[in-house]
């Protein structure tokens, strides 16, 4: 590098330090779905009929009467009296078009030439035949299919071939636990469930197959497995026997070839699929999803948000088993008949210039990742991408958590070249699909806030009593009226929904929707135009690499551990996961807190949950802060893990503990 091109960048690291808006770049303006500035008046003057505009995105087999039924607030109903199938949406109708275009864009793991291009002609096909199996399987329409598989084709044929049938889906992480995988399918009571003999991760072959296998020994009812050979010869060291009810999903297959299923017709508040996520208690919570209302949610997003048109190649790097794989890797971008990509590897296997490879080869349009892997691409350096040709770039988005300015200016300059908006989109799980975000077309941006709610949403961010805060204090976000992407209710639990949503901030006993407010535990502040700036969780969520954990669910397993008298689990700053778990741990009497302890704690996580919960830190100690009526003080724990001055302390009971924790963490 000459000394001029060093000039340059310390120039470009100053004048984006201090740039704090951005106007979209007129290129990406010109072109944009949504330009239109009015659109935010017009919504509010005609919600909720706003919400027609995303219902004709959609093919109805009959239409809807009514676009809200809001009689029994918070069960909520969207266009009701609808009927029609999400897989007829995501691939049927875009047959007479699309036949020959790709649906998905497959790229596996390099350890084999196998990446796939699978036309929408040939989606179809793959996916009747998938919901023929399933028929033959026994299932029938409303029956919960677990899937439990990493990011192979076979996992959103597999949604789509239940979504074709009725039957709705419940994605297990491939990533999460044997345990996790039980105590989703005993709650869902699921009879079925698609997994697969293992997968590649860096290049080694993982025995996935093992690990269904114990998970289903704690299910507690009978279950029909079908398996997805996706190691192919590679599998066959790990030396499993199918047992009678499990089945080899190519075998089935065989049976069905060329078999068509006419779509279900679905009622518009039928359910779609449900998805499972971490909340402040041990029990994971049943988040249950629709079809018209999320499937009209995430193509309008998918649309208005993330700039999606038919002839793009769109990159979500996000995993489908999560929310975001769902939303914005199967749903959103198939209901509007483009080209999806799904990347079955790690970003930094082989090499660290994978994804800029792959962006490059496939001449991707738009790509859609969380700040944590953004943090990671800063720290591995710009070279890696510098060797690559970006320019197929048009928009860039961001979700999970917040995202801090260095790193949003980073990807700005370094993966947009400055000519590619950035999309940082607040949502969750419950939401469906994206909530507050600038529209790329519209809005300018300020690094670091997510930007205006969307259009026709009324969010607020208000203190304990529900009063709108004062622009730029710190208060609490809420959501002041339904939307058609929202959670219908926790699966076989509307009393939990209630209790875990709405109970803080409504009358529950009203029938007014006006008295019922949405609570989505997020701590948030405002400006002057109406950008919020979401600052975190406010429950005992921990949220690591833009992943929601449960510090109940660690600290249980933690507790789970032979030895282990009393766990406390708070979230700490993390440079590159944004938050990750600190442990805190009293020991039986007898027992060492030592390296080999310490090693049987992670490994306890590890099973229980899954790697991603691995605990950064396990600190020994011989008693946690305890307020004076017994509640742990985590609060000061965190303040310890983050290396923080330390806050009041006068309440405890044990107040000598504090400095003695915090002695230790620094060993
Ligand atoms: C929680 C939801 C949304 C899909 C992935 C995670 C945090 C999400 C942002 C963002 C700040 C964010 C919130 C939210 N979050 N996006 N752009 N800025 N925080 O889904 O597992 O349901 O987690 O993730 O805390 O409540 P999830």
């Amino acid at each position: 590098m000459t000394d001029e091109g060093s000039n340059d960048d310390v120039e470009l690291e100053v004048r984006l330090a201090e740039q704090d808006e951005f106007e979209p770049p007129e290129s990406f303006v010109e072109q944009a779905n949504v330009t239109d500035a009015g659109i935010y008046e017009e919504f509010e003057e005609n919600w909720p009929d706003c919400w027609e505009g995303a219902a004709d995105l959609l093919s109805w087999d009959e239409d809807y009467e009514t676009v809200l039924d809001d009689s029994n607030p918070p069960f909520y109903e969207w266009f009701t009296g609808g009927k029609l199938n999400a897989s007829y949406n995501c691939i049927d109708r875009h047959l007479p078009e699309r036949a020959d275009e790709a649906a998905l864009e497959w790229v596996g793991e390099p350890v084999e030439e196998d990446n796939r291009t699978i036309t929408y002609e040939e989606l179809h096909r793959e996916v009747n035949e998938a919901a023929a199996v399933l028929r033959d399987l026994g299932v029938g329409e409303d029956d919960i299919v677990t899937l439990y598989m990493p990011m192979i084709p076979q996992l959103p044929i597999v949604m789509l071939a239940c979504a074709r049938i009725g039957a709705p889906h419940s994605v297990v992480f491939a990533g999460f636990s044997a345990e996790a995988l039980a105590t989703r399918m005993n709650a869902a009571d699921s009879e079925y469930l698609v997994t697969c003999d293992g997968y590649y991760r860096r290049g080694d072959p993982l025995d996935h197959l093992e690990k269904t296998n114990t998970g289903l020994a704690d299910v507690e009812h009978g279950v029909d497995t079908v398996v997805v050979d996706r190691l192919g010869s590679n599998g066959d060291d790990f030396g499993h026997d199918l047992a009678d009810d499990q089945h080899d999903y190519d075998d089935l297959l065989a049976d069905h070839e060329g078999a068509t299923v006419e779509p279900v017709e679905r009622d518009a508040e039928d359910m779609l699929f449900l998805m499972y996520t971490s909340g402040t208690t041990g029990q994971p919570k049943g988040v249950k999803h629709t079809t018209a209302g999320y499937l009209a949610w995430t193509a309008w997003t998918s649309q208005s948000v993330l700039d999606i048109k038919p002839e793009d190649t769109y990159f979500c790097a996000a995993d489908i088993g999560w929310i975001t794989g769902h939303s914005y890797i199967v749903y959103g971008p198939l209901a509007l008949g483009t080209t999806s990509m799904m990347y079955e590897g790690t970003p930094d296997y082989p090499t660290r210039e994978r994804l800029w490879e792959i962006i490059e080869a496939y001449e991707a349009d738009q790509l859609y990742t969380a700040p944590t892997a953004i943090r990671s691409f800063m720290k591995w350096g710009e070279e890696y991408p510098e060797r690559h040709d970006l320019s197929s770039l048009r928009l860039l988005g961001t979700v999970g958590e917040p995202i801090n300015p260095r790193a949003w200016k980073w990807y700005y300059t370094h993966i947009g070249n400055e000519e590619a908006p950035i999309v940082d989109t607040w949502w969750q799980t419950e939401t469906g699909g994206h909530m507050v975000t600038t529209l790329p077309g519209v809005n300018d941006m300020k690094p670091g806030s997510a930007g205006p709610a969307l259009p026709g949403l009324d969010v607020q961010i208000v203190d304990t009593s529900g009063e709108a805060v004062e622009q730029g204090r710190a208060g609490y976000l809420t959501v002041q009226k339904p939307w058609p992407g929202m959670l219908r209710t926790l699966y076989n639990n509307d009393e939990r929904f209630i209790e875990e949503y709405w109970a803080e901030y409504s009358d529950t006993d009203s029938d007014d929707p006006e008295d019922w407010v949405y609570f989505p535990e997020d701590g948030a502040k405002v400006d002057e135009d109406g950008y919020i700036t979401v600052l975190g969780r406010v429950d005992d969520v921990i949220n690591v690499s833009g992943h929601r954990l449960g510090t109940m669910e660690i600290e249980s397993a933690i507790v789970g551990v032979e030895g282990v008298a009393e766990a406390a689990v708070v979230g700490g700053e993390h440079d590159l996961k944004g938050e990750a778990v600190y442990a805190y741990v009293i020991l039986e009497e007898g027992y060492e807190g030592d390296d080999e302890m310490r090693a049987a704690i992670v490994e306890g996580v590890e099973d229980a949950i899954g790697p991603i919960a691995r605990p950064e830190a396990v600190v020994f100690t011989p008693e946690l802060p305890k307020t004076r009526s017994g509640k742990i003080m985590r609060r000061l724990l965190e303040d310890i893990a983050n290396d923080e001055e330390l806050g009041d302390t006068s309440t405890l009971q044990n107040p000598e503990i504090v400095e003695d924790i915090r002695g230790k963490s620094d060993d």
